[in-house]
């Protein structure tokens, strides 16, 4: 997609939000609207509802669901910047900006040199302040996304019981085919890896040929992105070509991912955490 038929399919979204939310208001008013955020799904109290708080579940509930995912969600995603609740935290803590790779979107303890805040002041070295074309955000919002950072960017509190270790989100997404080839992918997991177990076999990331096949082994550069090891962020050497490729884990007993609590990923094998495509299907 060209960047001008993207910022119009951006402006119709924002059209469409707009009426949205006039339509979520009208349905309140009758009494059927209570506890849903602007795309309609519901918001746990204190987080949607209440004031925003420099936390990350009051960040998103606030900011990025109803305001950022105009644009920045799904495959098209701006810079592959997906702000979604099930991508934000892991796309933007510790991860290299697309836009201006020698800093991180979110820095954590350094506001100043997260580029996030950059862009959201308006005066980050490349693009437009977000979100794009206004209304910005005020000063008093972006002091809370700051206060946040400061404090340590931290991720937002498990709302059940821990999860089974296992992929959380994965960037490409299964069946994603984005326009622009990923500088990045980025895999979240339920838990803390044990970064011991982390080298250059714990994920492969394959060349599909036509049929579906592997056709080759695209080598790429695995580094963990949080402080708490539970993102892995794996660079491709070269840009990525046009085609189809498959992100393939080692869940192997001896040689694999695991967690810190020494689970293992999936059934103690190989295990297909994504397969998308970059650039048009022939
Ligand atoms: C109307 C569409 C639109 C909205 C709404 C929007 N953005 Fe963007 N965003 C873009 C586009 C287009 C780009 C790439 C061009 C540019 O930077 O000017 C971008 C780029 C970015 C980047 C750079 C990413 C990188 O890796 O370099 C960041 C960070 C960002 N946006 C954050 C936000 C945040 C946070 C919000 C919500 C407060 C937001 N944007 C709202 C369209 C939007």
């Amino acid at each position: 997609m060209s960047y001008v038929s993207q910022l119009r399919t951006c402006r119709a979204a924002a059209d469409l939000v707009l009426i949205l939310v006039a339509g979520a208001a009208l349905a309140g008013c009758a009494g059927s609207g209570a506890g849903l955020d602007a795309a309609g799904r519901p918001v746990a109290p204190g987080s949607g509802n209440g004031p925003l708080t420099a936390d990350f579940a009051s960040i998103q509930a606030h900011v990025f669901t109803p305001i950022c995912t105009v644009c920045h969600a799904g495959a098209g995603a701006p810079q592959g910047l997906r702000l979604d609740a099930a991508n934000s935290y892991a796309l933007l803590v510790g991860v290299p900006s697309n836009e201006v790779p020698s800093l991180l979107r979110v820095k954590p303890g350094d506001p100043d040199n997260s580029y996030v805040v950059q862009k959201l002041e308006g005066h980050a070295a490349v693009g437009a302040r977000m979100p794009f074309g206004g209304p910005y955000l005020d000063d008093a919002t972006i002091a809370v996304i700051r206060q946040w950072i400061t404090d340590g960017a931290a991720r937002p509190a498990a709302a059940d019981a821990p999860a089974p270790f296992a992929v959380a989100a994965v960037v490409p997404a299964p069946g994603d085919v984005v326009a622009e080839a990923p500088r990045q992918l980025v895999i979240e997991f339920t838990a803390a890896l044990d970064q011991t177990r982390v080298d250059a076999g714990s994920l492969r990331l394959e060349r599909l040929d036509a049929s579906g096949a592997p056709a080759g082994v695209v080598p790429i550069r695995l580094a963990t992105t949080t402080a708490d090891a539970r993102t892995l962020l794996a660079v491709p050497h070269e840009p990525l070509g046009a085609g189809r490729y498959r992100l393939v884990a080692n869940g192997a007993p001896q040689t694999g991912l695991a967690s810190l609590a020494s689970e293992r990923l999936g059934a103690g094998a190989e295990l297909v955490i994504s397969t998308f495509v970059v650039g048009e299907l022939p």
